[in-house]
């Protein structure tokens, strides 16, 4: 495809962009003509960090800016799910995805503020259905997601003032390294994955180009009026 510009000039910065998402994101978003800065665990030019390390976060925002010039918007992609029973969940496991789904976003937003600041920019995070409307055995991602959404509403309120909008993507089933992990340990993948199919309108998995058409909608000029919305892409699932 060739880049129709959409993000010409923009320099975006994005969590978790070396898989899924966030790296259909990122191929999208270079295609329109942003400069794009990745921060994830590992992969090929991105700038090394886990989001639970404040101080290596903060060196990595700081690299991303210096390489870009600057930061004029942020996808928050990174995250983890955890499947397990609440009776057996212990502390370490909820926090560990807690402080990946939502103190890792949180705390990207505050380090991107003061270049979002210059010249107003883009806020969008990457929640989740399982953020909007429960599912079993998800406590802690469901209570992440939830909160990512509300914590992108606040914001929203918060710096409008600055010309900086705050959405949220809440993705359905997509196909994944994250989502495949989520059938193919089961007993049956093929009878869970029809399951997870069931849930869904549209009856199919999305592709993760379907997300990174959303994600380009929230942080470009297209969606300028728009901020403080969730925008589910899940194929009808939460609407009913
Ligand atoms: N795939 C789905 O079905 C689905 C559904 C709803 C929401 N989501 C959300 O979409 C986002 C992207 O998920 P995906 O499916 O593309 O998963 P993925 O596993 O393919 O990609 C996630 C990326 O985040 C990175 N990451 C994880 N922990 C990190 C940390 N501590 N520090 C830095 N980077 C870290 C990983 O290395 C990986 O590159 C996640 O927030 C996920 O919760 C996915």
């Amino acid at each position: 495809m060739s880049a129709r510009g959409r993000l010409a000039g923009r320099r975006i910065l994005i969590t978790g962009g070396a898989s899924g998402i966030g790296a259909a994101t990122a191929r999208l978003f270079r295609e329109e003509g942003a400069s794009v800065s990745v921060i994830d665990l590992a992969g090929e030019n991105v700038h090394v960090a886990d989001l639970t390390d404040a101080a290596a976060t903060a060196a990595a925002v700081t690299a991303a800016a210096a390489a870009m010039g600057g930061i004029d918007g942020v996808v928050n992609a990174a995250g983890i799910d955890l499947l397990s029973d609440f009776a057996e969940q212990d502390d370490a496991a909820w926090e560990r995805v807690l402080a990946v789904n939502l103190t890792g976003p949180m705390r990207v937003c505050r380090l991107a503020l003061p270049h979002l600041a210059e010249r107003g920019g883009t806020i969008v995070n990457v929640a989740s259905g399982a953020g909007l409307v429960p599912l079993a055995r998800r406590a802690a991602y469901c209570s992440s997601k939830a909160g990512l959404v509300m914590l992108s509403k606040s914001l929203a309120m918060e710096l409008a003032p600055q010309k900086i909008r705050v959405n949220t993507v809440a993705p359905g089933a997509v196909d994944t390294p994250l989502f495949r992990t989520s059938y193919e340990t089961a007993a049956d993948p093929a009878a869970a994955l029809e399951a997870i199919r069931d849930r869904y309108a549209l009856k199919r998995v999305a592709e993760p180009a379907e997300l990174a058409e959303a994600i380009l909608y929230l942080t470009s000029d297209a969606s300028s009026y728009v901020t403080g919305s969730t925008l589910a892409v899940d194929g009808g699932r939460v609407f009913h």
